[in-house]
């Protein structure tokens, strides 16, 4: 199985018009095999959007590359020049669908317009009616009926809204599909509907690998094969996202698992233990561990230094001074010392949408999609 997308060292920078450098992602490296999914996970500010645009290799203000290599299906991007990125990677080798992108569709002109500049930029030579034979295909493979085409943004409901934007982004058929929080604006049935197709189009092979990002954590269990965790521009921890959702290492990652929402009868809003305070300010670069203010088990090295990413085992990694040993001493210490939440059993198999491929044994309950901002203990 060959890679798709190899990212190494990867380091880029916002800067302000105060001439301020924030250093939104950092010497940050992993990779996407062909026919997998990568789950990107952490709070608002942490870079996960920075990243997905860092990997397109298609930098424009205040967006500025430092250093590091892409290589997405064996091509190395960073030392392209940026027209022949936009016209021989984007689109067909990488796409991009931003954070609210079904917001971004402009309301005076039909969707078919959309498909026709996609094709056009990138000289595919077809004609009109060609491109919206094209077109016609892959909508209905989105579940979208032809008339969409000969419609407006405003005559689309959400969904119908977001899978048009999917079935734009993906109609050169690209290697690597970032979805960036691809359903957070839409109910969960919408929701549900949406991963669906974006798992469809993986398995029938329109696309070869997808990175999705999200806050939420049981939406990428249930769509990606493993899951990386963000903070302050590093990746603080990877692993299968059956590890990762059930068993995380890193106090970070831990606290980001305990924090979910669970919408469940009688506990609706309830926050686990929420992370307190916020992630630091990225405008100069944090010294020791980015985590140590908001970290419950810091110590007096935590505040200094680097702190490296340490092994443990395949494909499984995590940054923090401390041995997974005695980290998970300390929370089994924490479980039982204070049982202040009760345990709430929740799932991270959704019954309609099912599993990927992470088979699961722990059989909870849990509703994904209705996170609240700022929901406090009742
Ligand atoms: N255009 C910009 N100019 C300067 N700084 C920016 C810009 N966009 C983002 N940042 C900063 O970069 C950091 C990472 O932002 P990014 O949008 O990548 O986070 P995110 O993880 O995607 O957050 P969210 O979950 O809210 O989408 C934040 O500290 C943010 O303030
Ligand atoms: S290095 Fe220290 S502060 Fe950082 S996560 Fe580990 S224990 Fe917490
Ligand atoms: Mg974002």
């Amino acid at each position: 199985m060959g890679v798709m997308l190899e990212v190494k060292n990867l380091t880029t920078y916002y800067k302000t018009r105060m001439n301020e450098k924030i250093c939104s992602v950092d010497n940050v490296s992993f990779t996407l095999e062909d026919g997998k999914s990568l789950g990107i996970a952490g709070e608002s500010g942490c870079g996960k959007s920075t990243l997905a645009m860092s990997v397109m290799g298609y930098y424009f203000p205040p967006l500025n590359y430092e250093e590091g290599s892409i290589i997405i299906d064996g091509r190395e991007i960073t030392s392209l020049d940026p027209d022949i990125i936009r016209t021989t990677v984007l689109g067909t080798k990488i796409a991009y669908i931003p954070q609210a992108a079904m917001n971004a569709l402009n309301p005076t002109r039909k969707i078919i317009r959309f498909v026709e500049d996609v094709m056009k930029a990138h000289g595919t030579g077809l004609s009109r009616q060609e491109i919206r034979l094209l077109a016609e295909e892959r909508f209905a493979i989105l579940n979208l009926p032809p008339k969409v085409l000969d419609q407006y943004a405003v005559e689309l409901s959400g969904g119908m809204k977001q899978r048009t934007v999917i079935a734009i982004s993906t109609i050169l058929s690209p290697k690597v599909l970032i979805a960036d929080e691809p359903s957070s604006a839409l109910d969960v049935s919408s929701q549900k509907i949406v991963i669906k197709l974006l798992r469809d189009l993986m398995e029938k092979g329109f696309v070869r690998a997808m990175l999705f990002i999200t806050h939420e954590l049981p939406l990428l269990y249930n769509v990606t094969d493993d899951i990386m965790v963000m903070y302050a521009g590093e990746i603080v921890e990877r692993g299968s996202a059956k590890e990762m959702v059930f068993d995380p290492i890193m106090p970070y990652s831990k606290g980001l698992m305990n924090s979910i929402i669970v919408p469940e009868e009688g506990t609706r809003g309830h926050v686990l233990q929420a992370i307190p305070g916020a992630p630091p300010n990225l405008k100069k670069r944090p010294v020791g561990c980015r985590f140590a203010e908001r970290c419950q088990y810091a110590q007096a090295g935590c505040h200094s230094g680097t702190v490296e990413e340490q092994e443990a085992g395949k494909g499984r990694s995590y940054r923090c001074r401390l041995s997974e040993a005695e980290l998970r001493e300390l929370y089994k210490k924490m479980e039982e010392g204070a049982k202040k939440f009760p345990l709430i059993s929740h799932t991270f198999v959704d019954e309609e949408i099912g599993n990927l491929k992470n088979p699961i044994e722990q059989k909870t309950k849990f509703s994904a999609g209705t996170k609240k901002e700022g929901a406090v203990d009742e």
